[in-house]
């Protein structure tokens, strides 16, 4: 083998290596449970009391999210993922991404849903509460 075809393959080897890492050596890949019905939650998800921003966001959430990601923000097999779910803390997904998702969608790069199309009629004061709602259930279910 000559000596650039021996680098080459140690880079492809690197390179392999390093994007076999990035999908499944952090916490950024997620790979929806096998097995599950579709449209079964994909989380065990406990409803703590809602108050002010909280529950307005709810009933923005059941309007406007929960025919894909679930009752509770559970995610459905099949569809979309659980919101309630540690890639989506804040440290990870800071508030910002929930308006940009609601706002531009999202193209699919944590699951194998699909994309996330933008919804439309839903104004940034609605996402607002709807980001209390998801942040108080998060808290609830150990996620902070
Ligand atoms: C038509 C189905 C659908 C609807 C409606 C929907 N989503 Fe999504 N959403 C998805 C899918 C699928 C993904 C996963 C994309 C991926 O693979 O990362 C997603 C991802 C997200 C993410 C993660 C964004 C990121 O940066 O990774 C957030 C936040 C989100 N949705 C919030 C919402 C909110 C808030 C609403 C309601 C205003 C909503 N979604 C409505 C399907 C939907």
């Amino acid at each position: 083998m000559s000596f650039s075809k021996a680098l080459s393959a140690i880079l492809i080897v690197i390179l392999v290596a390093y994007v076999g890492y990035s999908f499944n050596g952090s916490d950024t890949a997620q790979i929806p449970p096998e097995g599950a019905e579709p449209g079964a939650p994909l989380a065990n998800v406990v409803v703590p009391p809602l108050t002010g921003a909280a529950k307005l966001g709810e009933v923005a959430f059941n309007e406007n999210c929960a025919a894909c990601h679930g009752k509770n923000a559970a995610g459905q097999q099949g569809v979309a993922p659980p919101l309630v779910h540690q890639i989506y803390r804040p440290s990870h997904h800071g508030d910002v991404a929930f308006l940009m998702a609601a706002q531009n969608g999202v193209r699919s790069h944590h699951w194998t849903f699909g994309d996330m199309p933008p919804v439309k009629g839903v104004t940034r004061d609605d996402v607002v509460n709807i980001v209390a709602y998801i942040r108080a259930l998060q808290q609830a279910n150990g996620i902070n």
